[in-house]
């Protein structure tokens, strides 16, 4: 099985340049069945989420193909003829499920594998089911599948009001919305940038969205949408974990396609905690390292605009060796501190309270064999490495890969002691 292999305690220094948003880039690679005609989408990043959605279009009947170089995609949905999401593939990767609403759309019907547990919780589909139904589909699970259908014609227009701000629910119902009878709105929708980008990918296909980027969307369905050409939004959570890596063990790092407007919660805290960051050009940010000792702080994760949760191992990272007691509050995940034991195992004062971290600052981290339980999980535990005395082995990478191109290359160019061994 493939580790990272890290020797801890080197500098990092140079530029490394972010990737087009995971987040984004799955969601528009899915919407994109929704097109009569041809989608190029680029900016994207070349992951192993990206290639299991690029499996999923294929076995629909879409064609796909890829430029790894030129980080673009060419989707001909002309031929999806399949309106199926297996369990192989939604087991691999939980935002797969984002097919279903398109599909349903499209065809009228469409079966989709339940996800079923992960690292980090249960996570329901229930607001993408019932906001289905609200539409107009009725749906019913059978052998591990969840079936919707529509009777006759269309989905129809209506108004849902989320009872959270889930972002997949947003999605999938904003993606069965744009070819239903009538108008919908979407109250209580999620707010994060991805959901932007989404909105105006659908727009450029020919949807009519209104109220992008605001809590409550207006959508009013058109009969068919074209393909489309777009460009996928900077990852902010790729630029959060380069921010603290910088932070961490950094002299001077140049990070590019940085949108900080998208991660002001997280720029107040990284200050209050005593990154040095700086602007340094229009997507382009400056980090260095404090020779002061980093202050403790209280997060509390929260959906847009709050402090993304998909950023809480990392920054729990920096915390546990801040000068104090930190407390962090994990409030959309149920189970989203399982990693917290491996960094204990290399040092770290970390107790769990429930949903509550509380993180006592220790002097240094000392190397150790540790497992990536999940994508960001496996994230921190590398920032850990970089930083921590000695040897670091970190174990099931896959996870890492999932979500972070070449993550060993790009730090290694920036003077970290990390390969990767298969
Ligand atoms: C997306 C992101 C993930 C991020 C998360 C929260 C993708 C591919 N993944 O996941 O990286 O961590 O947003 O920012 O974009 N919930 C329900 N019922 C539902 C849907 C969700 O109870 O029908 C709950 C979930 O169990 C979870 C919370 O709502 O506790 C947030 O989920 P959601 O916003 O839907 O996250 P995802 O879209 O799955």
């Amino acid at each position: 099985m493939a580790r990272f292999i890290i020797n801890g305690g080197k500098t990092l220094s140079g530029e490394v340049t972010i990737d087009g948003a995971k987040n984004s880039a799955l969601k528009l690679m899915a919407a994109s069945i929704l097109g009569e005609g041809k989608t190029k989408i680029s900016n994207v990043p070349i992951i192993e989420d990206v290639k299991t959605m690029v499996d999923m279009l294929r076995m629909l009947g879409a064609e796909v193909g890829v430029d790894q170089e030129a980080k673009v995609l060419y989707i001909d949905p002309s031929k999806v003829d399949n309106p199926e999401a297996p369990y192989e593939l939604v087991r691999k990767m939980r935002a797969s499920i984002l097919v279903a609403g398109p599909l349903l759309a499209r065809f009228g019907q469409v079966r989709v594998a339940i996800p079923g547990g992960c690292n980090i919780g249960s996570r329901q589909i229930d607001l993408h089911l019932k906001g289905f139904e609200s539409l107009g589909a009725e749906y019913w699970v059978e052998h591990g599948y969840v079936n919707c259908r529509i009777h006759e014609g269309r989905l129809k227009g209506t108004v849902i009001d989320l009872a959270f701000p889930s972002r997949g629910a947003t999605e999938n119902l904003m993606m069965a919305a744009v070819l239903a009878e009538g108008q919908t709105v979407i109250n209580n929708a999620a707010l994060e940038p991805e959901i932007g980008d989404l909105a105006g990918f659908l727009n450029s296909m020919g949807a009519d969205i209104s109220g992008i980027n605001t809590p409550s969307l207006t959508i009013k369905g058109v009969r068919s949408l074209r393909g489309t050409e777009y460009s996928v939004i900077p990852d902010s959570i790729e630029a959060g974990t380069y921010i603290i890596a910088a932070g961490l063990c950094g002299s001077d790092v140049l990070i590019n396609n940085v949108r900080q407007k998208n991660l002001e919660t997280f720029f107040h805290k990284i200050k209050e905690i005593g990154i040095n960051i700086e602007t340094a050009g229009p997507d382009r940010v400056r980090v260095s390292r404090s020779h002061k000792r980093y202050r403790a702080a209280n997060i509390s994760t929260l959906p847009f605009p709050g402090f993304p949760t998909d950023l809480q191992p990392i920054i729990t990272v920096l915390l546990s060796i801040a000068d104090g007691v930190s407390v962090v509050t994990e409030n959309v995940f149920e189970n989203r501190f399982m990693y917290v034991d491996e960094l204990n195992r290399m040092g770290a004062g970390i107790k769990i309270d429930g949903h509550h971290a509380v993180i006592t600052g220790v002097d240094r981290l000392s190397g150790a064999p540790v497992r990536a339980f999940d994508l960001r999980a496996g994230a921190a535990v590398v920032l850990a490495g970089l930083i921590a005395e000695g040897t670091t082995e970190v174990s099931d990478i896959f996870h890492i890969q999932r979500g972070y191109s070449d993550f060993e290359k790009k730090l290694g160019r920036l003077g970290a002691g990390i390969i990767r061994s298969d």
